[in-house]
């Protein structure tokens, strides 16, 4: 079907004329028999669908020869092998413009965009190649490639290719997806970078998911480069519920990723925390028109009010203090999760750590409080994890009292003794609507024996 919106090749005009042809003939021949008038009506409906069937029969292989393969990413290798297609975007915010995300081999240097118009066939671009600068210092680094939509084209496909001589058959073909007209179907998205290495702490997913909806999240999109058949339940469950949305992520196959955000020398490896960068970047042009904020985090993470108690009123009363700021940044509070005796769980046989615990690690001078944040999609044009790289808009570091990032992670720092903890008992504030919600959750999947 796709191809009858592309190019018309001359076979198929001629096909199409010799069947215009057969049918001229065969409707009068028709209505020449049917004189009576009485059989009139059933005439009509005997050329009716005898003209349906005609045109249903009517070859089209020619045309959709020219569109193989519609591929779905995120993660199409391109012909050099140093191009790994995430998805396109079309991003109208300041002209015509086709964004297609990617992570691409430092050397590379040449990319065009090959554009499938509704009418006069295809054109062909270059594409600008806008690295997303976050110096992390490795070899592959998150992309977007840059293509303005040639005019009165009307593209839904496109491919890219890596060289300019190149045989179009040969490309892989995307579909462009379209701008959704009307009102943003949620309020707060959250954005949550790859699960990896079998990733098994289904009490802290079920968790953190019953406190992102609590504070006001309508959807969480989660990156799935590999996760046990725990937590794989878990998120299945989600996905049902309609609050998840899974992105797969399988950036292993294709580069060697590390475990360490930043390059280390010999390690070998070609592309920092399984893509974490490109993942982020995605998932903002993914949300864009359908979320008012996106919040960019990772599981162990929940940005926490301070003063109010959901993001919705978090965010009215930030607006109100910061006019015209579209990144929102909350400095990093450690709550260790491997502290005996502390934390509430009553969900013992669920593997996992449980997030209501309510020591603090200090925060003095030297330690690193890297923020996250949460933005205004339609501001940001490339982001890294702890900042926003290029954006419309300012960006606010969020003072301790507004809103902070409870980190519940599972090493504990061990230049703080217990004696150095401090009591905080924040996210105790949820414990009666968290603690029912996520019973009900793991009543269902992980039933005691
Ligand atoms: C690209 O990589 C794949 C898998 O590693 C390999 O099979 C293929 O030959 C490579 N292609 C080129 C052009 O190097
Ligand atoms: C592009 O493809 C042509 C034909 O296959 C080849 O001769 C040429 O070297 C290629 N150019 C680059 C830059 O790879
Ligand atoms: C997550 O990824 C793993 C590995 O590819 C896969 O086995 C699992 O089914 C995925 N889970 C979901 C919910 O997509
Ligand atoms: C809240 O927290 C306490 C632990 O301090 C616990 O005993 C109690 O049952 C929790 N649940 C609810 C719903 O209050």
């Amino acid at each position: 079907m796709m191809g009858r919106q592309l190019a018309v090749s001359g076979a198929t005009v001629l096909t199409r004329r010799r069947a215009l042809c057969m049918l001229e003939v065969s409707v009068h021949m028709m209505k020449t028999t049917c004189t009576l008038r009485h059989l009139f009506t059933a005439c009509n409906l005997l050329v009716f669908t005898f003209l349906l069937l005609l045109y249903l029969r009517q070859p089209r292989e020619s045309t959709v020869s020219h569109i193989p393969n519609v591929v779905d990413g995120p993660f199409i290798a391109l012909a050099d092998n140093k191009t790994f297609i995430i998805s396109p975007y079309s991003d109208p915010r300041r002209s015509n413009l086709i964004r297609v995300l990617a992570i691409v081999h430092k050397s590379v240097q040449d990319l065009y965009c090959l554009f499938y118009c509704k009418k006069n066939g295809y054109f062909r671009v270059r594409a600008n190649i806008d690295i997303v600068k976050d110096r992390f210092g490795f070899p592959y680094e998150t992309a977007d490639l840059l293509c303005e939509s040639p005019p009165s084209c009307d593209s839904v496909y496109m491919s890219i290719d890596t060289n300019e001589s190149e045989d179009i058959r040969e490309a892989p073909v995307f579909q462009i997806p379209q701008v959704p007209r009307g009102s943003f179907s949620a309020k707060l998205s959250v954005c949550i970078s790859a699960f990896y290495g079998q990733y098994n702490n289904p009490l802290q997913v079920i968790q953190a998911i019953e406190m992102y909806k609590i504070l006001g999240a309508s959807r969480v999109t989660i990156y799935n480069n590999s996760c046990h058949d725990n937590v794989d339940k878990v998120l299945r469950h989600y996905i049902e519920e309609g609050v998840v949305d899974v992105i797969p992520w399988p950036i292993d196959t294709f580069l060697r990723t590390s475990k360490k955000w930043k390059y280390v020398e010999g390690l070998d490896s070609e592309i920092g925390y399984y893509g974490q960068t490109a993942s982020l970047n995605d998932c903002i042009y993914r949300n864009m028109y359908n979320s008012e904020f996106v919040v960019l985090i990772d599981i162990d993470e929940i940005i926490l009010p301070v003063k109010h108690l959901d993001w919705s009123s978090l965010m009215r009363s930030l607006q109100e203090r910061y006019p015209g700021a579209s990144v929102f940044r909350f400095e990093n509070h450690a709550f260790p999760s491997s502290l005996k005796g502390t934390g509430f769980n009553p969900w013992k046989h669920v593997p996992g750590t449980t997030i209501l615990q309510h020591y603090r690690e200090p925060s003095d001078k030297e330690s690193i409080k890297p923020r996250k944040m949460i933005i205004n999609p339609r501001k940001v044009f490339q982001t890294s994890v702890h900042s926003v790289l290029k954006g419309e808009g300012y960006s606010v570091d969020i003072p301790r009292q507004y809103g902070f990032l409870f980190h519940c992670k599972q090493k504990r720092n061990k230049k703080y003794s217990d004696t150095d903890l401090i009591k905080d008992e924040i996210i105790w504030r949820y414990n009666m609507s968290l603690v029912p919600k996520v019973d009900g959750v793991i009543q269902k999947l992980f039933p005691r024996h």
